[in-house]
């Protein structure tokens, strides 16, 4: 299945969705940063990926940044649109014109912590676990419907690097068996807020 990711930073989930192509029947057609400067570009070059970017500071507003993305997505047949921590909020043009084909990462155990600085946040809540979810992205920021969550421990030595970094590794794991069950059909977004797992809504 043709797909794009969309990033904006190290790209470790990049890396471990390039790590797993062949495995999960993704191919990846091009890698859309939002900054220039973002190391997971040099992960895309390395693997031989086609890369873009499209920073919106530079367009006079969301929509016409996105639909650069989108000329992307129309020329190549793109089938899923995978962010992989991507920190623009996109349209609601973008959102609605690929519901349904748009997958995210979030670090946290949504819903709760949407938003930023989820690790800190987590450890002020005095929360005891703490996560990462996929979910199907819709208009409703960090609020569309989860598919998977993983789960971590807090440690009472932990701090907002530590426990990233215990996070990421999940993430790693997680990402890409969602976009394996996605390239295989298994999940679908049904309506706005639920998602249907080999036939069953979960
Ligand atoms: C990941 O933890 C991802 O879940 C998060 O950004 C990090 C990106 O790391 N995404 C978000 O916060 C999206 N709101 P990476 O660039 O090394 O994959």
């Amino acid at each position: 299945m043709n797909g794009v990711v969309l990033i904006s930073g190290g790209g470790s989930n990049l890396q471990s969705i390039i790590d797993n192509v062949s495995a999960i029947d993704l191919n990846i057609i091009c890698v859309i940063s939002s900054n220039a400067d973002a190391y997971g570009l040099k992960r895309a070059e390395k693997a031989g990926i086609p890369i873009a970017v499209v920073d919106h500071q530079l367009f006079d507003s969301r929509l016409t940044a996105d639909k650069k993305i989108m000329k992307v997505i129309d020329d190549a047949k793109v089938e899923v649109i995978i962010l992989a921590g991507y920190m623009r909020i996109l349209s609601p043009e973008f959102i609605d014109k690929y519901l349904g084909k748009i997958l995210n990462i979030h670090p946290s155990l949504l819903p709760k912590f949407k938003g930023l600085n989820t690790h800190q946040r987590a450890i002020d809540a005095a929360e005891k676990i703490h996560g990462a979810s996929v979910h199907f992205v819709t208009e409703e920021l960090d609020g569309g419907p989860v598919i998977a969550q993983r789960s971590v421990e807090i440690d009472s030595i932990d701090n907002a690097k530590s426990l990233a970094s215990k996070v990421l590794k999940k993430e790693h794991d997680l990402y890409p068996k969602i976009i394996h069950w996605y390239t295989q059909g298994r999940i679908k977004l049904i309506g706005n807020n639920n998602v249907q797992l080999d036939g069953q809504i979960i």
